[in-house]
């Protein structure tokens, strides 16, 4: 390999409740490697396993077989804490649902990430204003997510991911619960972060073909393993 892959994803095998009764024998062998600067979607029917797929790629959850590198570095091998840590500094998660802290404003909410690895408060929020900024919510500061539309709520969630600078973005339905033009308009935010954050990588579940032609490649997945992978931009 010429330059490191952002994420290898070697032989994949999940089985929920392995060797009981109710084993669900859900990946069954995916690969798939993906270069800096790659926006990816990942397709399929309900229940083939995505989100199952990216919690194994945010060390969420243990895998049943294969290994998981981020830029070379394999999360398999990793203990807890390592991988705690790991997590941190180099995966950003995001979720249909924006998960923010309802009593918690939006420069609150975005600085968060940073208060853990104990950055000083001031340039937490700093840094928080910032990216608000960036993402288009120069003005909603001291709002509180209650207080925003689906939209808005999830630019503050990315705002939130994009804080710590990851390596790897992994959005599961980002855009499930917003309309056209919204969905629109957070992928193209996605694209510019990336843009600015050289070589990060941003893969996105989804079921809209709409959203998945606005990424570089679509893979999908069906009974457990990758039915199809192409480049679509
Ligand atoms: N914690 C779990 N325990 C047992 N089965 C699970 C668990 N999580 C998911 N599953 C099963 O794994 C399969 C894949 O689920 P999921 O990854 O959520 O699919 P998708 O995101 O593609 O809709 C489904 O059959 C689901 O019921
Ligand atoms: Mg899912």
């Amino acid at each position: 390999m010429s330059q490191t892959a952002i994420l290898n994803v070697d032989n994949i095998h999940k089985k929920y409740n392995e060797d009981k009764p109710n084993e669900v024998y859900v990946l069954k062998g995916i690969d798939f490697i993906i270069p800096p600067g790659q926006m990816t979607a990942i397709m399929g029917p309900s229940g083939c396993g995505k989100t199952t797929l990216l919690n194994l790629i945010g060390g969420l959850d243990p895998t049943s077989g294969g290994d998981i590198l981020i830029e070379g570095n394999s999360i398999i091998a990793m203990n807890d804490s390592e991988l705690t840590n790991f997590r941190r500094d180099n995966v950003g998660y995001i979720f249909q649902l924006f998960n923010l802290f309802e009593d918690q404003t939006s420069v609150e909410n975005v600085s968060l990430p940073l208060l853990l690895p104990l950055v000083p408060t001031n340039e937490a929020i700093t840094k928080a204003e910032m990216l608000l900024a960036e993402v288009g919510l120069g003005d909603r500061f001291n709002d509180l997510p209650g207080s925003l539309s689906g939209g808005e709520q999830q630019k503050v969630a990315i705002a939130r991911t994009l804080v710590t600078s990851p390596r790897i973005i992994l959005a599961d339905e980002p855009t499930g619960d917003l309309d056209i033009a919204t969905s629109d308009d957070i992928m193209a935010l996605f694209r510019r972060m990336q843009e600015e954050n050289q070589g990060m990588a941003v893969i996105i579940v989804t079921h809209s073909s709409r959203i998945a032609h606005q990424c570089d490649r679509i893979i999908r997945i069906e009974n457990g393993k990758v039915f199809s992978d192409e480049v679509v931009n």
